[in-house]
């Protein structure tokens, strides 16, 4: 006899089957969030959902006065600048020094229409500084989108899955991709989307050095900026700080995004920052595709230009009003999504006490941070099979198939859109799973 599971399994049947979905395993994000709206449609049951890396958190005040002001100004009417507003420019250089301990000129701070905008115009223009290097390095697992990027720009890309090559194994793996000469980015993001492992400085020092080695620009990817919570990162000016391969080579961009840290994931503005050595970098092959050799004069308007001609005004000046208060001490941006790891830290446990074990576990020898994602599977059910399973108990989540990971046993959670009053659900719906399971 088919055991009753928390969701009506008639009906989650009944949708797979309209939805054209044999194995939930092999759906996309879209589809399995339009299966799941389908089912807590006709069911009226709540799922726990995380399958979505969305922002959960209400933006800062700070932030929406000074777009109301901003408009009410009149920069609605008027073109921005494609390099950025100046005060803008100002914090997020401050915010690079009080955060990060870098020293970055203001002209090199650029915002982007999100940190989307941001891989997009570094993909594209990092592999265009020398006709022998080509091609993207993800150490994976990664953020899908960016491949995806890569695809539609015809770039050439290559990955690997970081899982076994922590610590010291790091460098040999990633001079088998280097020496080959073809490589000209290598990109990650950190923490990292879909895992939350986060680089130790072992780590970063060793892409650093490399990146110096075989003149190559590490693109980095601080989406979930400062969100490492088993550190204090909120004091402007104070160690510790933002780990960063900065300290380690100046061949980089930082693709710091305001979706998350910032909670503006709507508004669409990121910060973009080049290296003051990167951007002043002269490289005769860039003019195969630019009027100039210069790479941040290219990247300007050469590729930002043309993008999108700059980032919507007031959005800026909202980020910009945010980072002052930031940078001088006033808003403590760090505690306001602080709720992520809370969270994170109870859902981990409601899962590992149900006979789930997280996958990516560890930093080198410490145990990873608790944060935005978390990464779970269950003995002897490979990745598709138990997120197939897992519907018929309200629980969604991505396979980390999608990701670059090979632990095709793997899922992504995101805790982002789980309110906490659906926890004491989550742990009855965890343990019928557990018990059916035996
Ligand atoms: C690793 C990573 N990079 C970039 C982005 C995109 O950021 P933005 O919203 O600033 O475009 C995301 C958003 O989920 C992400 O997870």
């Amino acid at each position: 006899m088919k055991k009753e599971t928390p969701i009506n399994a008639q009906v989650v049947d009944r949708k797979l089957s309209e939805n054209k979905i044999d194995s939930v395993g092999k759906a996309s994000i879209r589809e399995i969030k339009k299966l799941v709206d389908d089912i807590e449609q006709e069911t009226g049951d709540q799922f726990v959902r995380m399958e979505m890396g969305i922002p959960g958190l209400p933006t800062s005040e700070i932030a929406i006065n000074a777009e109301i002001e901003a408009l009410k100004q009149g920069v609605g009417a008027i073109y921005p600048d494609i390099q950025g507003i100046p005060p803008l420019k100002r914090e997020m250089s401050r915010f690079v020094k009080n955060f990060m301990d870098l020293e970055v000129a203001p002209e090199h701070c650029l915002p982007t229409v999100g940190s989307m905008q941001g891989g997009f115009a570094a993909f594209m223009t990092t592999t265009r500084m020398h006709k022998k290097q080509d091609t993207v390095l993800f150490i994976d697992p990664g953020f899908p989108v960016q491949k995806m990027q890569c695809q539609v720009l015809q770039i050439p890309f290559e990955s690997f899955d970081v899982y076994n090559y922590r610590g010291d194994k790091l460098r040999e793996k990633l001079e088998s991709y280097l020496s080959k000469g073809n490589i000209s980015t290598i990109t990650y993001s950190n923490p990292n989307n879909p895992s939350w492992i986060c680089f130790t400085e072992k780590e970063l020092q060793i892409i650093g050095e490399l990146a110096n080695k075989y003149d190559v620009v590490v693109v980095e990817d601080l989406a979930y900026f400062a969100m490492d919570f088993r550190k204090e990162l909120s004091q402007p000016g104070q160690p510790p700080y933002q780990a960063t391969v900065g300290k380690y080579t100046d061949n980089y961009i930082l693709l710091i995004s305001s979706s998350k840290s910032f909670s503006y994931a709507g508004q669409r503005v990121g910060m973009f920052i080049i290296s003051n050595s990167l951007f002043t970098k002269e490289c005769h092959d860039l003019k195969r595709f630019y009027a100039s050799p210069f790479f941040g004069h290219c990247m300007l308007f050469g590729t930002i230009y043309p993008l999108s001609a700059g980032t919507a005004h007031s959005p800026q000046h909202g980020l910009a009003a945010m980072l002052k208060a930031v940078n001088d001490g006033q808003y403590d941006f760090v505690d306001a999504v602080k709720e992520y790891g809370e969270k994170a830290k109870i859902m981990k446990k409601l899962f590992t006490d149900n006979g789930f074990q997280i996958v990516y576990d560890k930093d080198e020898d410490q145990p990873i941070a608790d944060g935005f994602y978390f990464t779970i599977s269950y003995p002897g059910l490979s990745g598709e099979e138990l997120i197939h399973k897992l519907v018929y108990y309200g629980i969604s989540a991505i396979s980390l198939m999608v990701t670059g990971s090979d632990r095709t046993e793997g899922l992504r959670a995101c805790v982002s859109l789980v309110k906490r009053s659906q926890f004491p659900d989550l742990e009855y719906r965890l343990k019928k799973f557990h018990q059916h399971q035996g």
